[in-house]
């Protein structure tokens, strides 16, 4: 299946590598998805040796597995494939040494883990030393620039060493599973995607909340804020799976255009509409489950005496297409919020004609579809109380489809594992082109602007809350509510 790969992790001694990517990797082996013949191997700036590397990768991995389910068989595969190479990354002459780990004829993977201002000086590097072939294949992390222009220089200088079919962007949202299966409701149930327009539906909810702050990440994050972070990115392509035309097929290309057709068919929001769609908030002190936290601009790194960073964005979204025409979508993200969630919520239209006054003025049908955590789907329907004293009168029943349950496996996959599995095949399917990437930066930047030439600052809200109360007004004035489930 994954023959002769080398695959070659920049960063390997930073957080997402720790964190996520060779636990990932870990865990492909551990289900025999890697086959004995991938190499694997970190690079980083440090002088240790890959004795101390693999040392050190043992405790980590170990660390972060579950009380008694350290799986030594899997880590003495594992190691075997492991190595480290010292590599400055800024020094050319350096990257002999990975010249020299990589064998010929193999496709090689690099996975750049790094920030993203060094993704130019290492493809270059790469490039000067020999290492690139018509087959090495390229993987980067968000973010790929911070506006559109920088975007197109990233992209431009990427594209000088590697061809855009060997480039794989990250949007780790699409690794998961759950967003994977809106693909499956969606083109799967003839059901659901009959009704799946503006005749049947009167809006879609998106929310991406998180518990978390900023995670010791003032300085990057306050010259970044929500809408970089989150919206430009997995809303977005939240917002494609959910909204975008059939592909013709499941294959990458053929998903990724309408992808970018959906993105271009978005709405601006510009000075002109900017009060009435979009709101940008910014935490102050509150309570996390019952622990109190530190507003944002106390948060450690903070160094600054005010600011005007968003760290939330609730959306008010129109797509001028015929599916969607006069359908809002209505999206939201926040730090500090009461709870983790990414969910969507679909409210169809009420009937036609009522012929039960009990229920009008509420939505009778949502689909409700939780990415994170409780992964599932929920139908909520009207149906007759089973009663003999009353003659019909109706109550709300909800159908529940848990996807944990009907997975046949007994852990959901994190989204990198599916994500490395995608790149060892060679199938960008679940990455992102560089046109969505272009077509979205062009949309936020719209938006940024927007709030810039109105100076729109954030509004407050307490950290443990659900947001700016004027984030409610988005959508309360348009007659509708934040679903609170
Ligand atoms: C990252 C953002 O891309 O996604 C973080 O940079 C955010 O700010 C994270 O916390 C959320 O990812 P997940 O998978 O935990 O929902």
């Amino acid at each position: 299946m994954n023959n002769n790969i080398d695959l070659v992790i920049f960063g390997a001694r930073g957080d997402l590598s720790k964190r996520k990517l060779f636990p990932a990797l870990f865990e492909l082996d551990r289900a025999g998805l890697l086959t004995d013949s991938v190499r694997i191997a970190g690079v980083a700036r440090e002088e240790i040796d890959s004795v101390a590397f693999i040392e050190q990768m043992h405790n980590s991995l170990k660390d972060g597995s579950k009380e008694g389910q350290w799986d030594e068989a899997t880590w003495q595969r594992f190691s075997r494939r492991l190595n480290y190479i010292k590599v400055d990354f800024a020094q050319k002459k350096e990257f002999a040494a990975l010249k020299n780990w990589v064998i010929d004829k193999r496709i090689v993977i690099y996975y750049l883990a790094t920030p993203p201002s060094l993704y130019g000086s290492i493809c270059k590097h790469l490039h000067d030393s020999a290492s690139v072939s018509g087959t090495s294949r390229i993987v980067l992390e968000k973010p790929i620039g911070h506006n559109f222009t920088s975007s197109q220089t990233v992209n431009d200088t990427v594209a000088q060493y590697f061809t855009e079919r060997n480039i794989y962007r990250i949007d780790h949202y699409l690794g998961k599973e759950t967003v994977q299966n809106l693909l499956a409701l969606r083109f799967a149930n003839r059901m659901i995607n009959s009704q799946w327009d503006n005749s049947c539906i009167d809006h879609v909810q998106i929310t991406v909340a998180e518990t978390v702050g900023i995670e010791g990440r003032w300085s990057y994050y306050d010259k970044v804020g929500q809408l970089r972070d989150m919206v430009q990115n997995h809303l977005l392509q939240l917002l494609c799976m959910v909204a975008m035309e059939p592909p013709n097929a499941l294959q990458a290309d053929e998903i990724r255009a309408e992808k970018v057709k959906l993105l271009r068919a978005l709405s601006p929001i510009t000075s002109v509409n900017v009060t009435e769609t979009a709101v940008r908030g910014q935490y102050t002190a509150g309570w996390i489950a019952g622990t109190p936290v530190v507003g944002y601009m106390e948060e450690e790194g903070s160094d600054s005496e005010s600011s005007n960073n968003e760290t939330y964005v609730a959306l008010k979204v129109m797509i001028n297409n015929w599916r969607w025409a006069g359908v809002p979508f209505y999206l939201r993200t926040g730090k500090r919020l009461p709870e983790k969630v990414t969910q969507v919520v679909i409210t169809y239209k009420d009937n036609p004609h009522s012929l039960f006054p009990d229920t009008d003025g509420e939505a009778n049908n949502r689909l409700v579809i939780n990415l994170q955590p409780n992964e599932g789907i929920q139908l909520e329907m009207v149906s007759k109380k089973q009663s003999l004293k009353e003659r019909l009168s109706i109550e709300k029943r909800t159908l529940n489809l848990d996807f944990f349950d009907s997975s046949g496996d007994s852990r959901i996959p994190d989204a990198y594992e599916r994500l490395f599995l995608e790149v060892i095949k060679g199938d960008q399917w679940l990455f992102v082109s560089r046109d969505e990437i272009e077509a979205s930066w062009n949309w936020c930047d719209k938006l940024l602007s927007a709030w810039n030439d109105r100076k729109i600052g954030s509004k407050s809200y307490s950290a443990g809350s659900w947001g700016p109360s004027k984030a409610d007004m988005l959508i309360e004035n348009d007659g509708r509510s934040w679903y609170e489930g």
